[in-house]
């Protein structure tokens, strides 16, 4: 039982987790420091890229990341909703409008992920598969740069919904064809690497956080109640 695990465990954990999970993980770590106040974290945010260098260098315990990598093998574990979305001022004029043609987005000027972004891959990969070129007039390597350049009024962007938890008051959610981008947050770790007692314990601990917060809804876009939720 926990109480048993209770200060058995000590020690540190190592994570390393794409720049979309910084809205949630460090959240969930605070209930699961005070489970485990022996283990001491380090925790590193980045985007896919960078993430997989890390995967491939053996630098940290557990992963976690929305695109699982192709040419090196891993064990993976899908364990919450991580959509894609419009993102645009919430005075837009498009905000009105529904089910809004994808080609529709090549008229506003875009505002784009740094290459090595998994959340610009998504995008490009949309958009080549349904011959759309937008105008990008802006690469931006940090999603809240890009939210405050669409606040001030820069352009539009794609942006995981995640990344909205806090702010929800200023943008709007843009209703375009072929969105949401459907993708998942993985769990993510080396092919026949043994995770540590106390990665394993993390790896359930976040296993089940993520299926509280599905049966109750998903991570509702109010701050308060994402609050509650965790
Ligand atoms: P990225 O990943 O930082 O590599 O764009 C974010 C995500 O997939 O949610």
């Amino acid at each position: 039982t926990i109480a048993n695990l209770k200060g058995l465990k000590q020690g540190q954990l190592r994570l390393a987790v794409i720049t979309t999970a910084k809205y949630i993980i460090p959240r969930l770590l605070g209930p699961f420091c005070q489970l485990y106040p022996g283990i001491d974290i380090s925790l590193q945010v980045t985007n896919h890229e960078l993430i997989l260098d890390r995967m491939m260098g053996n630098l940290d315990d557990l992963y976690i990341m929305s695109q699982i990598p192709d040419h090196f093998d891993v064990n993976f574990q899908p364990f919450l909703e991580n959509p894609l979305v419009v993102f645009a001022p919430a005075n837009h004029p498009l905000a009105k409008e529904k089910n809004i043609p994808i080609e529709r987005l090549g008229e506003e000027p875009f505002i784009m992920r740094e290459p090595g972004s998994g959340t610009r891959s998504a995008v490009q990969g949309l958009f080549e598969e349904h011959g759309v070129k937008v105008k990008v007039k802006l690469e931006l390597g940090s999603n809240e740069a890009i939210k405050q350049a669409i606040a001030g009024g820069l352009g539009i962007s794609v942006l995981s919904r995640h990344t909205l938890l806090t702010d929800v008051a200023e943008f709007s959610i843009l209703d375009v064809q072929h969105f949401p981008i459907k993708r998942t947050w993985y769990m993510v770790y080396p092919a026949g690497k043994q995770l540590s007692i106390i990665a394993h314990t993390y790896y359930q601990y976040l296993l089940d956080a993520a299926k509280k917060i599905t049966e109750q809804g998903g991570l509702i876009l109010d701050h308060n109640a994402v609050a509650t939720h965790l």
